[in-house]
């Protein structure tokens, strides 16, 4: 019997997941809130294998319903959902309601409270039950991060809108812990990849993220400067990188003299037919420094939004051939 899914993305590629979805997997959906949507009569979960855009998942619940109400979609889906039995709960709500319902779930539907080793998170006042053998890291497999990485979903985000060819070169010239060519892996198992970062301890962190997963012999991280690629002009297909946005990392008078420098490079390294997707929160910045390199300009911007900031997605294109007079 077909279900209802809540899923979260990355606030801002909601409208480009659902098309997604729809396209490749049959799936109606409507968004409901900002990096929420809801996924109607899904018939099976085998999409979520691939589904590298959507973070967490879980069922619409309504806290007020008998317990048993719930129970029967969750044994129904737990063979696909990878829940044991009895299933391991926890409740998320003041204390007087989480006890009661804690209770209701124990005696009811014969579920064990185990809020540190929980599968499904019943969230009274968003009004679903997560189901956390979905979520994305474990489906995916947890990274090694630093304060500055980006969340996979924005990631999945970013690859998307850069339409990466099975065979392309992507480079990632500020890879921070490699989670672009991570996430990049799972959709292209044989897609190729350089990438690079100025801060040892980041390259240490991707090479080891990398190992775990079986991709260090495949995609090589080096440390160096996006500035000074060591790569042949017109080698790269796709450029799709998370810039310092000068808060964190670096600082904004850095990224006057940076981001000029690195779309050089880029416009540099770029094939004829290349596409890059450059994510910064210090945009006039970049939109002064893109408008000062010649042969790229800006085809469409992203707004996104997560941890507190609300950073663009550039999606940069050749302006013109390279070497050829404007006239
Ligand atoms: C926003 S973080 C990237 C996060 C990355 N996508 C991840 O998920 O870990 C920006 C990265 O740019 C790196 N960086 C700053 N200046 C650089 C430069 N000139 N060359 C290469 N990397 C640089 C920083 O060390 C940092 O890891």
């Amino acid at each position: 019997m077909p279900v209802d899914l809540i899923v979260t993305c990355a606030v801002g590629f909601e409208d480009l997941f659902r098309g997604d979805l729809l396209q490749e997997h049959g799936i109606r959906s409507r968004s409901i809130e900002p990096g929420e949507i809801l996924l109607q009569d899904v018939e099976d979960l085998g999409f979520l294998t691939s589904a590298v855009a959507l973070d967490r998942v879980a069922l619409p619940w309504d806290p007020d319903a008998p317990s048993d109400v719930i129970a029967d979609v969750v044994r129904r889906l737990a063979g696909d959902a990878g829940i044991e039995q009895p299933v391991r709960f926890r409740v998320q709500a003041a204390p007087d309601v989480r006890e009661e319902l804690i209770a209701r779930f124990s005696d009811g539907a014969g579920w064990v409270n185990a809020p540190s080793d929980w599968q499904v998170n019943l969230d009274v006042e968003r009004g679903v039950a997560q189901l956390g053998p979905l979520a994305w890291a474990a489906r995916f497999g947890t990274l090694r991060r630093l304060p500055a990485a980006t969340p996979v979903s924005v990631v999945a985000g970013l690859l998307r809108l850069a339409k990466c060819a099975p065979h392309d070169l992507l480079l990632d010239p500020c890879a921070g812990v490699a989670t672009v060519p991570i996430v990049d892996a799972i959709e292209r198992p044989d897609g190729r990849c350089i990438v690079l970062d100025r801060d040892v301890e980041a390259v240490d962190l991707a090479r080891r993220n990398l190992a775990e997963r079986g991709l260090d012999r495949r995609i090589e991280v080096s440390a160096g400067d996006a500035a000074r690629l060591d790569l042949a002009d017109r080698s790269v297909d796709r450029v799709v990188t998370d810039l310092p946005f000068g808060k964190r990392i670096g600082s904004n008078s850095n990224n006057i003299e940076l981001y000029p420098r690195v779309l050089r490079e880029i416009e540099r390294v770029l094939t004829l037919s290349g596409r890059c997707v450059l994510l910064t929160d210090d945009k006039r910045v970049f939109k002064d420094a893109l408008a000062r390199t010649r042969g790229l300009k800006i085809v469409r911007e992203q707004v996104v939004r997560y941890h507190g900031v609300n950073p663009s997605a550039y999606v940069v294109t050749r302006s013109r051939a390279p070497g050829r007079r404007a006239r």
